[in-house]
């Protein structure tokens, strides 16, 4: 029997990866073991609780405020024994935060093959998202699976040398999450105080926009809620406590909009479900947007989801105030933009990627 080992740590890691969880654990030849590194605590267990999965290894590594240093040293020094004490077949890590990389190069000090779900997404520019976009490069050259989203993010890894034999397209798994998640007649009391509006929900957390780049984009929505009256935001802060204490300064006394705790993943995507715009510098709403059928202004410079700007569900608006506040106007008031970016179709799958890879990873010999 092969054992696989899942690893991941933060919240959208564990929205895309509980489904393949599951999935996993249907499989009769296959078992399956949970690592998760907490780099997120509350964030991540929010996740787990939601769809019902038990680590079986949790390291605790959050500390308040935390640097990547601490995050990278700390998940580095806690998985050594947990590899050793499961000697897995194969490792599977998710998409590009600190908590993917670190298990990924903790897996290649042992010489354990790494699977990448959500593989070959790019920028090409290291610093952008940072340190995400450090964090896939290098997990591409560590892993030896590779199970890419999108045939554009198949072309990536081709072009970078990956063997086409262990790149798989399987759509994405945030995909699949999303199809458990949404329901028709959801309810919920936060959505009477938005009924009659047009409701934007906005989420925004990035490292490299902590500061003034916040503050702008912060600022920028703010304005456009003060000149429409009929605009209502819904925002679930990120934990960060930088992000916490902007969002305080810049929306403190605006009464239509409603600063609230991270949300529950099911509430979340219901939400989303029924906003009208959505506005965030956020990776995994880029992909779960276009299936709702919801425009999405991304509030940064570059994105490694270019097929959601190529289907036409997503704008690049960067983090500029000026350029937010005139895009978001656009959005309000021009019935036609909106109609054509809320009617593009989904370039992210089916919501069967977690099938496939096991099928894919049922088939594999210890010689592939
Ligand atoms: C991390 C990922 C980022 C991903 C994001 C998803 C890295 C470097 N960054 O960024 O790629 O987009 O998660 O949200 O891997 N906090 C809590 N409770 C929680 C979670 C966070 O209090 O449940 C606070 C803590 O003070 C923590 C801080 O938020 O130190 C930052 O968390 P961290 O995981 O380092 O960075 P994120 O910005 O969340
Ligand atoms: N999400 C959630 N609750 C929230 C905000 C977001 O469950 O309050 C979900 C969202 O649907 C998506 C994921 O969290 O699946 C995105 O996480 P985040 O923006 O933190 O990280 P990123 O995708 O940018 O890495």
């Amino acid at each position: 029997m092969k054992t696989i080992m899942l690893i991941f740590g933060t919240r959208p890691e564990a929205i895309k990866m509980c489904p393949l969880v599951k999935e996993l654990e249907r499989n009769k030849n296959i078992k399956t073991v949970v690592c998760v590194t907490g780099q997120h605590r509350k964030m991540l267990d929010m996740v787990l609780e939601a769809f019902d999965v038990v680590p079986n290894y949790d390291l605790s590594i959050m500390k308040d405020k935390q640097t990547l240093y601490e995050v990278t040293g700390n998940v580095l020094s806690s998985m050594k024994h947990v590899l050793e004490a499961v000697n897995p077949d194969v490792v599977l890590v998710h998409g590009d935060t600190t908590t993917t990389f670190t298990a990924a190069l903790a897996c290649f000090y042992k010489q354990i093959p790494v699977g990448h779900v959500e593989a070959g997404l790019r920028t090409y520019d290291i610093y952008s998202p940072f340190p995400e976009e450090f964090n896939r490069q290098a997990v591409g050259i560590i892993s030896k699976y590779h199970f890419a989203p999108t045939e554009m993010a198949r072309q990536n890894l081709l072009r970078e040398g990956k063997r086409p034999d262990h790149i798989w397209v399987t759509g994405n798994t945030g995909i699949d999450a999303l199809k458990t998640t949404v329901k028709y007649n959801y309810d919920h009391h936060l959505l009477n105080w938005v009924k009659g509006s047009k409701f934007i929900m906005l989420t925004a957390h990035r490292r490299e926009n902590l500061g003034k780049p916040l503050y702008h984009m912060f600022k920028a929505i703010d304005k456009v809620v003060r000149e429409f009256s009929d605009v209502k935001v819904v925002y679930p802060v990120h934990l960060n406590p930088t992000v916490q204490q902007t969002a305080k300064d810049v929306f403190g006394d605006n009464d239509r909009v409603k600063l609230v705790e991270p949300m529950d993943v099911i509430d979340f995507h219901n939400f989303m479900a029924h906003s009208y715009i959505i506005l965030t510098d956020s990776g995994g709403i880029q992909e779960e947007a276009p299936s709702l059928g919801k425009p999405v202004l991304v509030m940064r410079d570059t994105t490694e989801r270019p097929e959601g700007i190529k289907a036409g569900t997503l704008k690049l608006v960067g983090t500029e105030e000026d350029t937010i506040y005139s895009s978001c106007k656009q959005l309000l008031i021009d019935k036609k933009e909106y109609r054509r970016m809320s009617e593009a179709s989904n370039p992210y799958g089916d919501g069967s990627a977690s099938k496939k890879i096991v099928e894919i990873l049922q088939k594999l010999s210890c010689s592939d």
